[in-house]
């Protein structure tokens, strides 16, 4: 494993950071992780070297807490630094904020939190925590000893993330998705080199865009450019090391869901640092990127932020099925698994158009829209 700078804490990060998003389920249902093979997948990460792990309030149904916290029993929870979030959209009042650090302790089952991090930070959540004087509150539980370092996670444009950063100066950590598609996207490059000017740790989420930058093979015309490449790397291999290769990035976050994933990370991390790529590599990045563009319309990641809909409309699953369709232009096949995937009423023509997936959006994506215009598509006579 390689190991990075923390910001400016007087502590090593791995390069790898285990996020618990995405772990093995059973039966297709996101709440019912599997418990075993999840279990030997993060324990063997970090006896691999991961010393950090990454989990929130709202992941795998408010499963995943529970179970980061049984992973992290015998001798593992001295072994990492452990982050989780303040669910920040259920904050209503001041007594939120104590309530829901109690209930995570409780679920976690520890003491104490490394690192918590106000979740999925965006202009509205953020007004409404300045408003309840969360740094007031925070600073009293650093003091307390519940967590030690006060960071945050966030979801929306460069100029909200600037005014984030500079509103406070004793944030430890910021966390952003970033890769080679979201360069410009969100707190995007210069929101990176923005927060670690300041001495902010960044840590990097969804680094294959959900998964998505991972797919082998690619699409034919973004195969056709890393056909080009100088080494023999998969497609989420390249897309970790255009990650690291950065500075300012402390830990990338993956949300691996099989043992396999787990290996094949481990592998790349330990093959990874600062400047690994050439000119000639991120050229070709480059182009892999301008090769992506267009062909995935929907900007959906999967993080299932939108869920559940009020009228049961499976919206990650229905953007997933066009987005394949689109990028492989395999409608056919987009058709059939829309047909035979998703029950009759968990299908895009059951929006009654309420609005709240929208506001729960990281992507900001004009859900609705997009939901009449896959059901037509998906739906249109072969
Ligand atoms: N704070 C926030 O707002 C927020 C939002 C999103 C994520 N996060 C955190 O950041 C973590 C990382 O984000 P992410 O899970 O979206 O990361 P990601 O790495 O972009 O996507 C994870 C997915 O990539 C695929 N994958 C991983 N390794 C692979 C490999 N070697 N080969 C092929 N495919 C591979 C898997 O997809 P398949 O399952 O399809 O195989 C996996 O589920 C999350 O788990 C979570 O802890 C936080």
């Amino acid at each position: 494993m390689k190991y990075r700078r923390f910001g400016s804490l007087d502590w090593k990060v791995s390069a790898l950071g285990f996020g618990t998003m995405r772990l093995p389920v059973l039966d297709n249902n996101s709440g019912k992780i599997n418990e075993p093979l999840a279990m030997e997948m993060i324990r063997h990460a970090i006896d691999e070297g991961v010393n950090y792990v990454d989990t929130a309030y709202p992941y795998h149904q408010e499963q995943s807490e529970r179970f980061v916290g049984r992973v992290l029993k015998d001798g593992y929870r001295e072994k990492v630094k452990l982050a989780t979030k303040l669910p920040s959209w259920l904050v209503k009042e001041e007594a939120d904020f104590d309530r829901l650090l109690e209930e995570q302790l409780r679920r976690l089952d520890v003491n104490q939190i490394d690192f918590y991090l106000l979740h999925s930070l965006n202009a509205k959540t953020w007004a409404n925590l300045q408003g309840l004087d969360v740094f007031g509150w925070a600073e009293k539980k650093m003091v307390e000893g519940l967590f030690s370092h006060l960071c945050f996670s966030f979801h929306d444009g460069y100029p909200v993330f600037e005014s984030i950063v500079k509103a406070y100066d004793n944030w430890t950590m910021a966390q952003i998705q970033y890769n080679y598609m979201d360069k410009d996207y969100q707190a995007g490059q210069k929101g990176l080199r923005l927060a670690a000017d300041r001495g902010l740790a960044v840590v990097v989420m969804e680094p294959l865009r959900g998964g998505r930058l991972a797919k082998n093979p690619a699409p034919p015309q973004v195969e056709a450019v890393w056909a080009r490449g100088e080494y023999d790397w998969t497609p989420a291999a390249w897309a970790f090391h255009w990650v690291w290769n950065q500075p300012e990035v402390s830990t990338v976050l993956s949300g691996m869901s099989t043992l396999q994933q787990v290996e094949e990370n481990l592998e790349t991390a330990s093959a990874s640092g600062i400047g690994r790529l050439t000119e000639q590599d991120l050229a070709l990045v480059e182009e892999v990127r301008s090769a992506y563009e267009g062909l995935a319309p929907i900007p959906c990641t999967q993080c299932e932020y939108c869920l559940p809909c009020p009228n049961g409309v499976s919206i990650p699953r229905v953007f997933a099925i066009y987005n394949e369709a689109s990028m492989y232009e395999e409608f056919h096949n987009g058709r059939w698994a829309y047909t035979n995937q998703i029950s009759i009423e968990a299908r895009a023509d059951n929006c009654i158009e309420c609005g709240e997936c929208e506001a729960a959006c990281p992507q900001n994506i004009e859900i609705i829209e997009w939901l009449v215009k896959s059901h037509e598509i998906l739906t249109e006579p072969q």
